[in-house]
């Protein structure tokens, strides 16, 4: 928590204001063109200012939200409101006000969102199921006196599909016996069991609790104190099933998904996940060694839709890091959130893990285009007529050999990402991609993950989006998220196989913008 308090200063100053807006006036109505340098194109950053975790991913009557950890008054972590975004298709955003101000309690930090459809909560109105977010209130004038118990979790609803909010007047739900580290509820529905749960973060473990109504919660059990990665705070847990990889299993398995900063494989933060079981009480894994969803170094956060109308786990991500998340080089607004992707559990070689993978609908925005470029092996690519701002780069090459995949411009600023087979690992450098000095650890070191494709070949997708890079190897298996700040748009793409009877294929797609732009 120590990183908050720098900012205590200012809330001293102007939080009297900040922390007693109990109100749900939405005064605050931004507008962009999302034209400024380093902007995202197809990605979901916030109109202005500063923006971490996604919270609340709820569906709801035709509508996904997104919620996130918002600061609307400057480009650094400030008092934590929820902004509000909504799509029809997690392809497309339309900008919402702000959902959620802090209040006596504290702070808005991070949570979640449920559609309470039989009204256990009794928020519901006129036959109108309310959606009810979970949160937790950071007060810091507890933090500065030295307590440990200025983290509690609070609870609001809206019957209008989140336009606006009303805070329960009975908050905190979940009060606080002196745990420093004790937030991000996750709350979901166990059909199972018929009550809803909630997994909360204590520090170096999780702790799961049931309620009738949203509203009377009872500890049931704690899981992780001797499990997983423990280089650091662990923060915004997620738990839920997915089908079972191995055919004639019916009975799904779980995943426990924890985000931790610091200490992850590359520096700073990262999320790990524990596929296990979960009997309605208690989550349990015989899993022996930490698991990374992601292995770049911005990808944080993350958590999955409650409610997804198609029977998907959607996972969206806060495309940033702790280490550098407030010195990067944007101005009228900070950061931005990964792709959705869909989460699976599939069986490798060495076991089940859980893949990763930019969710269907996101392709839709190349459909009917022609490719920028497709060229067929044999032989090494090198292209460069084409500003590679806003593109998906993909290519199938063999599994067998090693591969250099590089980006790079005319001020000879470049990431090379290479496959190495024999090695058994996979890397990414953009200690040359432009502006890497604002922080030492952003370009310091080549980030490495294990590589040990199961097949002959390896498919490569690559998402390019101004200031950002998401590679996904053999449908998610392997993938990286980093972001990216060169001087000039990359416009040369070079795959280099060391033996160049290796490449099978490669293909560029220009991207359209989803911020109401001419295409591109
Ligand atoms: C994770 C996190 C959460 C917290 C929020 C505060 O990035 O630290 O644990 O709720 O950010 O903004």
């Amino acid at each position: 928590m120590m990183r908050y308090l720098p900012f205590f200063l200012f809330v001293l100053l102007v939080g009297c204001k900040e922390t007693t807006t109990t109100d749900n006036t939405n005064a605050q109505q931004f507008t962009s063109n999302y034209d400024e340098p380093y902007r995202l194109q197809y990605h979901f950053s916030p109109p202005a200012k500063w923006m971490n975790d996604p919270n609340g991913l709820v569906y709801n009557d035709g509508v996904y939200h997104l919620f996130y950890q918002y600061y609307p008054e400057d480009i650094v972590w400030g008092p934590m409101h929820w902004g509000h975004a909504t799509s029809k298709d997690l392809v497309h955003w339309e900008n919402k006000p702000i959902a959620l101000y802090p209040d006596e309690n504290g702070l808005i930090f991070s949570g979640s969102a449920v559609v309470d459809k039989d009204n256990t909560s009794g928020f519901g109105e006129d036959g109108v199921a309310p959606l009810v977010a979970i949160f937790t209130y950071h007060l810091m004038e507890g933090e500065k006196a030295g307590r440990t118990d200025f983290q509690t979790q609070g609870i609001a609803y809206s019957l209008d599909n989140g336009d606006t909010w009303t805070k329960y007047e009975g908050n905190p739900v979940i009060g606080n016996e002196g745990i420093k580290d004790f937030r991000d509820p996750k709350v979901f529905w166990d059909k199972d069991t018929k009550q809803w749960v909630m997994i909360l973060v204590a520090g170096d473990h999780a702790k799961f609790y049931k309620s009738p109504n949203l509203k009377d919660w009872k500890l049931m059990s704690e899981f992780g104190k001797d499990q997983g990665a423990h280089g650091g705070v662990w923060e915004c847990p997620d738990l839920f099933p997915l089908d079972h990889p191995d055919p004639d299993h019916y009975a799904k398995k779980w995943v426990l998904l924890i985000s931790m900063n610091p200490g992850a494989p590359n520096g700073g933060s990262g999320t790990q996940y524990f596929i296990g079981d979960w009997d309605g009480e208690k989550f349990t894994t015989d899993q022996k060694e930490p698991l990374w969803l992601d292995y770049g170094m911005d990808n944080y956060a993350g958590v999955t839709y409650n409610n997804e109308p198609y029977g998907e786990r959607i996972f969206i991500g806060w495309m940033s890091n702790w280490n550098y998340a407030r010195n990067t080089p944007t101005e009228a607004w900070r950061s931005s959130m990964t792709l959705p992707r869909t989460l699976k559990l599939k069986r490798f070689n060495e076991g089940v893990r859980l893949t990763n993978y930019p969710y269907d609908k996101v392709d839709t925005l190349v459909y009917d285009r022609e490719p920028v470029y497709y060229t067929e092996g044999p032989g090494q690519v090198y292209f460069d007529s084409v500003n590679l701002n806003q593109h998906r780069i993909q290519f199938k090459t063999s599994a067998k050999t090693d591969t250099y995949f590089i980006l790079s411009n005319n001020l000879r600023e470049e990431i090379e990402i290479g496959f190495f087979p024999e090695a058994g690992k996979m890397t990414f450098d953009r200690s040359q991609s432009g502006k890497v000095d604002f922080e030492p650890s952003f370009g310091a070191q080549r980030q490495e993950q294990p590589f040990n494709p199961d097949g002959d070949d390896i498919y490569v997708t690559a998402y390019i989006d101004a200031s950002s890079i998401e590679i996904f190897v053999d449908w998610g298996r392997y993938v990286f998220t980093n972001q990216i700040f060169p001087n000039e748009p990359f416009d040369e793409v070079q795959v280099v196989p060391a033996d160049e009877a290796a490449l099978r294929w490669f293909r560029i797609d220009a991207i359209p913008s989803i911020w109401n732009k001419p295409t591109n």
